[in-house]
């Protein structure tokens, strides 16, 4: 199996809840190793920037809003099939359809304040984890 990294952001909803800590533990127990992290308040325009691809969805200017609304947590994860497998970990996009158990399914409140973001690529993972964090 490939060793992976993926890009990981704790969205502002689940750091006001606390639970930052118990989101890490999901992420260890999988076996996914943090390589890089930062705690930061997001500028409107690295929000922006980040959710490019999104500019011409009806939701995006709330999505934009939310993640501003208060301090992020983001890190790079790397393990075997990391981004699959913290993307098995968040559970699907809507909390209300997210398996049990799952990140999203355990701290997230609706669609728009959904706990946690999770790169959907390995291609995907690099541009992210580059936007962050550099080379
Ligand atoms: S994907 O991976 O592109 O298919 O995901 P998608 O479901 O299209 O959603 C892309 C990101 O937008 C967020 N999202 C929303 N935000 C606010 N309101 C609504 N209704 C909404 N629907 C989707 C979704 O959480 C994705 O953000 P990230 O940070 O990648 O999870």
């Amino acid at each position: 199996m490939a060793i992976e990294r993926t890009l990981s952001i704790i969205k502002p909803d689940a750091v006001a809840k606390n639970v930052i800590g118990q989101i890490y533990s999901r992420f260890e127990g999988a076996g996914l190793k943090i390589v890089a992290a930062q705690m930061k308040q997001l500028s409107r325009e690295e929000a922006e920037g980040f959710y490019a691809a999104h500019k011409e969805r009806g939701f995006f200017k709330d999505l934009v809003d939310f993640m501003v609304s208060g301090p992020v947590m983001i890190q790079a994860l790397e393990g075997e099939n990391a981004v699959l497998k913290n993307r098995e970990l968040m559970g699907a996009t809507d909390p209300k359809k997210a398996e049990k158990g799952t990140i999203r399914a355990d701290f997230a409140d609706s669609i728009d304040a959904n706990a946690v973001h999770g790169s959907d690529a390995v291609e995907a993972a690099q541009v992210e984890i580059a936007y962050f964090f550099g080379k």
